[in-house]
């Protein structure tokens, strides 16, 4: 009887419910949600769209998917430019908090111009394209929750000509 109580106080009460539209952090339920967090560059403004081109809002991440941005670069990023992507997931029984999703180490230090990058990009203001493909890692991203917050932090760095720039988004995603 008293678990049982304790139980329900538990799942009522601290559980994170994403059945809430409220409880999905930054508004996420319904758009993208970006800001800056370091780095040489300034961005403007960052959308989701898919291959076509088209606004994509939920993202799959079993598909390509297209950042624009709008961003300001002080130097250019050349050939050697380096991209790592760190992913959170939202949740939790103890209410709702961001985990990182383990990738073992297979999404940093890659090789930015070959990872949906269009380099070299020049300095200055400008439109940019970039392409995130977790295609490869189908078998680790049907393993996460579908239809959840997501959180990704993206980060470039050239160490040739100095730029960097680093950007954190959260957005609902599908994973199957
Ligand atoms: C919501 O976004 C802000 C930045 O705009 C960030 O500092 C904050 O941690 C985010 N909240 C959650 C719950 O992720």
């Amino acid at each position: 009887m008293r678990l049982q109580i304790l139980f329900s106080v538990f799942t009522l009460g601290y559980a994170c419910d994403l059945t809430k539209e409220k409880n999905w952090p930054n508004g996420t339920f319904s758009a993208f949600h970006w800001w800056q967090c370091g780095g040489t560059t300034t961005y403007f403004s960052a959308k989701t769209l898919d291959l076509k081109g088209q606004s994509a809002y939920p993202i799959h991440l079993t598909e390509p998917l297209i950042v624009e941005t709008e961003w300001e670069t002080k130097a250019e990023f050349s050939k050697g430019t380096i991209a790592t992507i760190t992913l959170w997931s939202y949740g939790g029984v103890l209410g709702c908090q961001w985990s990182e999703v383990p990738t073992l180490g297979l999404l940093s230090r890659l090789d930015a111009c070959s990872h949906g990058v269009p380099c070299p990009i020049p300095s200055g203001k400008q439109i940019t394209r970039i392409t995130l493909d977790f295609s490869n890692f189908g078998s680790v991203i049907r393993l996460l929750k579908d239809n959840t917050p997501y959180q990704l932090q993206y980060e470039l760095k050239d160490e040739s000509t100095g730029e960097s720039s680093c950007m954190l988004s959260q957005a609902r995603a599908f994973t199957k």
